[in-house]
């Protein structure tokens, strides 16, 4: 996506509102979007469209799981860790996911082909434990499903976040 591709979605989601600002959710998308996570010149050029200060355009992105703040690999993998899937397992996932990857939650394997987040409640608490791969959710998920997925995403080509 060319930069004046960006300005130019930017400003077509700014027309859908009264009040430009509010077109922020969407613009911060697309600017992740376009440089893969939530870059300082993502936030400029965010911030330069939606004429919004760049420290307010980091202080909303920060309040959701959604956005990205640092790089992330070709694919991400996010496991609930919220309340209803910790009781069914979350943290047994977690620590899959981490023997597999050969990182820490909140790193990014040494090959670049994942990043592992904990994230709050992706809204399937009924089909816990949940994890959302590459904004993909699996429900129910269990430890020993954390190989192939591992597996299946070193051979796949980068997804778009
Ligand atoms: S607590 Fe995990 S999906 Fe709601």
């Amino acid at each position: 996506m060319a930069i004046d591709t960006l300005y130019q979605e930017i400003q077509t989601e700014i027309a859908k509102y009264p009040d430009r600002r509010s077109a922020i959710l969407a613009a911060l998308r697309l600017a992740q979007t376009k440089y893969r996570w939530l870059s300082p010149e993502a936030f400029e050029e965010v911030a330069r469209c939606i004429d919004l200060p760049v420290a307010q355009c980091q202080a909303v992105a920060s309040f959701y799981d959604m956005y990205f703040l640092a790089p992330v690999g070709r694919h991400v993998v996010e496991v609930c860790t919220n309340v209803s899937c910790c009781l069914v397992g979350a943290p047994d996932v977690v620590a899959a996911f981490e023997r597999e990857l050969g990182c820490a939650l909140g790193e990014t394997s040494t090959d670049g082909a994942v990043t592992l987040r904990a994230v709050e409640c992706l809204g399937g608490c009924g089909w816990a434990p949940v994890v959302s791969v590459d904004h993909r959710y699996l429900e129910h998920f269990q430890p020993g499903d954390a190989a192939q997925v591992v597996a299946d995403l070193r051979a796949a080509p980068a997804e778009e976040h």
